[in-house]
């Protein structure tokens, strides 16, 4: 009995690690994300309830952990196994590795019936195609270059929206002496690479970003600009409060909801907590581009991976995927989301001025070459050279890498081992 008992509490464990088996049921379709936070939740529903409505049963799989890595490894773990869910969230090029192993499903009939080759912007489908067939679909377009201000405690401060980094020292520099805490930060190394793509812009511009972390040039990782970039890294962690490290970005975000921090860097997801929290735009809190990156948008996309399920699953995931690709899903999705939408042809009508911003700033960057891949979040590059970048910046920010010439020599080492 003791032996019994001993097996199906290893058996449960197991479960757990492992969390999810195929549902059985045709009409129900799993499916894997990271999206746990309030605002992130409230957006989940959107989709939730439009497969609901084709007659389908969204199975949650929710693995919690911004920027996604435990999601990621889950998945891995799942796969693995045998076992994946009929859909996962992914960024970047990570749809693109599951492809060429084989693991996806081909949505093409479903892609070729509602057009959305004509519809969804062409980076986004270069994530989102393999070999000339579609493998996820892309719900929305994040920016990470964005600052969010709390509008009542820069009036307090006595300061104005900043428009380069000098301007946002000045202005952290006011916050300080007024005894707020000028910078929300999440100590995480996800959302550290995320503020340090926006500095690397700002010190850099864009063309300087697109030959350092996408190009992965080695002249421009070695180069003075990339350690200045380490340099202003520093600084602006220097504006920090002391219990920033380990800290969820959705807890930086409340700070600033909260008034007791001025600003926080992230991309645009913030804007959801904000909404969550019933704060509006313009009237509670102010957004902006980093200082110095207004013209540039440092892109990512949340595509939700389809797997190659077997035949009893195909209509469910099909359901889902014709879900997330409706027009009305998309405006429903990213008006709460704080994201644009992941089609070309949908209004903005219904958007607020960040909003607004954010679909025009998209279109004006894609077309001056100034829409740059997050390498925080495996847009610049593969997964592998993802992470050894979130690796070295995050160190450098803890004091591990002690200085900006030891912080270039390490990034470029760990970028050419993950080559
Ligand atoms: C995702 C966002 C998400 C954020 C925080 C990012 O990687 O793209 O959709 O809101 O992580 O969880």
């Amino acid at each position: 009995m003791k032996c019994l008992n001993t097996l199906v509490a290893g058996v449960a464990m197991m479960a757990l690690a492992t969390p999810l088996a195929y549902a059985d049921d045709a009409k129900d379709v799993n499916v894997m994300h990271w999206w746990t936070s309030g605002g992130e939740a409230k957006a989940v529903a959107v989709l939730q309830q439009g497969v609901a409505k084709q007659g389908y049963t969204w199975k949650d799989v929710p693995i919690a952990g911004g920027g996604g890595d435990a999601a990621m490894t889950a998945l891995k773990a799942m796969l693995a196994a045998g076992n994946p869910p009929d859909a996962s969230q992914m960024l970047g090029y990570t749809a693109l590795d599951y492809a060429a192993a084989g693991k996806m499903a081909d949505l093409n009939d479903l892609a070729k019936k509602e057009g959305w080759d004509a519809v969804v912007p062409e980076p986004l489908k270069k994530f989102s195609t393999y070999e000339g067939k579609w493998i996820a679909v892309p719900t929305n377009v994040h920016s990470s270059n964005w600052i969010w201000l709390n509008k009542g405690v820069l009036a307090k401060v006595g300061g104005t929206q900043p428009q380069s980094l000098d301007d946002l020292f000045a202005l952290m520099d006011k916050a300080k002496a007024a005894g707020v805490v000028p910078i929300a930060l999440g100590g995480q190394d996800w959302q550290e690479a995320v503020l340090f793509d926006s500095i690397v812009e700002a010190t850099g511009g864009p063309e300087f970003y697109k030959k350092a972390l996408n190009d992965l040039d080695d002249a421009s990782l070695k180069s003075d600009t990339m350690k200045k970039s380490f340099d202003n890294l520093k600084k602006v962690v220097s504006y920090a409060d002391p219990n920033f490290a380990g800290r969820d970005w959705n807890l930086a975000t409340a700070m600033v909801i909260k008034g007791e921090a001025l600003l926080q860097p992230i991309g645009d997801w913030a804007k959801g907590e904000f909404g969550a929290a019933n704060k509006v735009a313009d009237t509670d809190y102010l957004c902006q581009r980093f200082p110095g990156t207004d013209g540039s948008v440092i892109y990512l996309s949340d595509v939700f991976g389809m797997f190659d399920v077997p035949e009893s699953h195909k209509a469910a995931q099909v359901a889902l995927a014709s879900t997330i690709m409706s027009k009305e899903v998309q405006v429903d999705f990213n008006l709460i989301k704080g994201s644009v939408p992941a089609r070309t042809d949908v209004s903005d009508e219904k958007f607020d001025v960040c909003g607004k911003k954010g679909i025009a700033d998209l279109k004006a960057a894609n077309a001056d070459g100034k829409l740059l891949g997050s390498l925080a979040l495996t847009y610049g590059a593969p997964p592998a050279i993802s992470n050894a970048y979130k690796d070295v910046v995050s160190k450098f920010v803890h004091g591990q890498i002690k200085t900006s010439d030891e912080a270039v020599t390490e990034l470029v080492k760990a970028i050419d081992d993950a080559k």
